[in-house]
């Protein structure tokens, strides 16, 4: 792997140029207007791992997006890596809050990336990340260092629930069979401070609607005399939460294993400066549950979220009206042993009964997923740990993180190996939000540290 360096440097114009193709689809999972999109992006990435040397790839059907496989297979009596990754990508919306268009990438430094970083909708989550692996893999076949077996599940609805890839995982696992499952679809603490990934929140997802009147009202004339399902709604909300921030739904926290002193002086250890947070969010001050610092709130506790809230009229200057409906979008992190399914119907009763008479109301559960968090001393962590330290020269630091893949969870049920989670972002790479980017020192870089840890593996498991 000694020439890995030399060989990034030798092709980085045209590794970007690629990556610019890819990002120029709209491959909007969201969305049904962008779907042949989305099959057209299924194509281009099946097409570039047989580019990069993979002997076969496919671009698997299912129920929803397909999933793209692929694998080359140099000795069955070698350990496989089974690479995952997703070609979807959030909706970029809202565009106009978007320096460049979403899907029209451009190259500009910004003041963490003097090298520049590519700006796009997935340009870091999750196809910068995952094409990072592709041409990893093509450094290894043309210089012929593969020193493994290695299959490729790409899939294009990470960012809707991955519901087929469920379906795909338990209807295939001879097919996905392998040693250690590798994703880079997280981040890391800081350019020179390299992390590994070691836990992953679960989530519960539910709308809300709360009806009241049979139809809009005149706010003067009934103003006062019946409830306004807006008004309702926000106090509900507000209820979730205590003067504490603690979540008040009975039993939310019934599974949760708080840390012990020992590993939260661990975490504590990591480099963190609140005045940099409160700064590159532009806050005067952090807000979360009384007794837990900042990295903890985002990580190894449950939260509870409003991520949409709508009703009533919202257009141009003014109009008075009582609303029939409200509606809200919400989100829970889960930390482990809470499980999805529990967690939404502990919800749904608590939201119910907190229902005045005047409205009635609705909970719909979308998707969920599991948490997960990892060991150190697998043979997976170790030899990512030693692929970074080839590589920045310093040992990666295990940090869990607060957002999620649901997947990861579901992995170890079904195909029973574990999971490394070797991500390249930064928490300013803005993934989810307008502008989101991606520095190409850490494209490279990711390049860069992938094949040592197809090498360290492969080494641990034959001693
Ligand atoms: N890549 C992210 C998850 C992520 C980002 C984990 C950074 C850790 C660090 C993934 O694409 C994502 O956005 N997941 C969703 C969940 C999904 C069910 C919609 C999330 O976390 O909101
Ligand atoms: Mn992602
Ligand atoms: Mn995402």
């Amino acid at each position: 792997m000694e020439n890995i360096k030399a060989y990034v440097d030798t092709h980085k114009e045209r590794f970007l140029d690629e990556l610019i193709q890819l990002l120029k689809l709209p491959s909007v999972s969201a969305d049904p207007a962008f779907s042949q999109d989305v099959l057209n992006t299924a194509e281009k990435v099946k097409d570039a791992l047989l580019d990069a040397g993979c002997d076969h790839a496919e671009v698997c059907e299912t129920p929803g997006y397909p999933i793209v496989f692929a694998e080359k297979i140099i000795d069955t009596s070698l350990p496989t890596v089974l690479v995952y990754g997703h070609y979807d990508v959030q909706p970029p919306d809202p565009v106009d809050l978007w320096n460049s268009p979403p899907f029209e990438p451009v190259v500009k430094t910004t003041d963490i990336h003097p090298e520049g970083a590519i700006f796009a909708r997935g340009a870091c989550d999750d196809k910068g990340q995952m094409y990072m692996h592709v041409k990893a893999m093509e450094f290894m076949t043309e210089t012929g260092q593969l020193p493994c077996n290695v299959k490729f599940m790409i899939e294009g609805e990470e960012e809707v629930g991955s519901e087929s890839l469920e379906w795909f995982v338990k209807n295939n696992k001879e097919k996905l069979a392998n040693d250690v499952i590798l994703i880079s679809d997280t981040g890391m603490i800081a350019k020179d401070v390299p992390s590994i990934t070691t836990g992953l929140r679960g989530l519960t997802y539910v709308e809300v609607e709360v009806t009241g009147p049979n139809r809009d009202l005149h706010s003067g004339l009934y103003g006062g005399a019946v409830a306004n399902p807006i008004n309702i709604l926000s106090k509900m909300i507000a209820s979730l939460h205590d003067e504490n921030n603690h979540i008040t739904i009975p039993g939310f926290y019934d599974k949760v294993v708080e840390l012990s002193r020992e590993e939260r002086e661990e975490m504590a250890k990591a480099p963190f400066s609140l005045d940099s947070y409160r700064n590159a969010l532009g806050i005067k001050d952090v807000y979360g549950e009384k007794g837990y610092t900042t990295n903890e709130r985002n990580s190894i506790r449950p939260t509870l979220d409003v991520n949409g809230i709508w009703g009533g009229y919202t257009g141009e200057g003014a109009k008075t009206v009582i609303p029939g409906k409200a509606y809200a979008k919400i989100s829970m992190r889960l930390v482990p042993h809470q499980e999805w399914q529990e967690i939404a119907d502990l919800f749904q009763a608590h939201f119910e009964s907190l229902a005045p008479e005047g409205v009635t109301v609705k909970v719909k559960p979308h998707h969920g997923g599991y948490p997960y968090v990892t060991p150190i001393d697998s043979d997976g962590y170790q030899a990512a740990s030693k692929a970074y330290e080839e590589t920045f020269g310093k040992t990666p630091i295990p940090q869990r993180s607060g957002g999620s893949i649901p997947i990861v969870s579901l992995f170890e049920k079904e195909l029973k190996s574990k999971t490394v989670l070797m991500g390249f972002g930064l928490d300013s790479d803005a993934i989810h939000s307008p502008n989101e980017h991606f520095g190409l020192w850490n494209f490279y870089k990711g390049i860069e540290t992938i094949p040592w840890f197809y090498h360290y593996f492969t080494e641990q498991k034959k001693s």
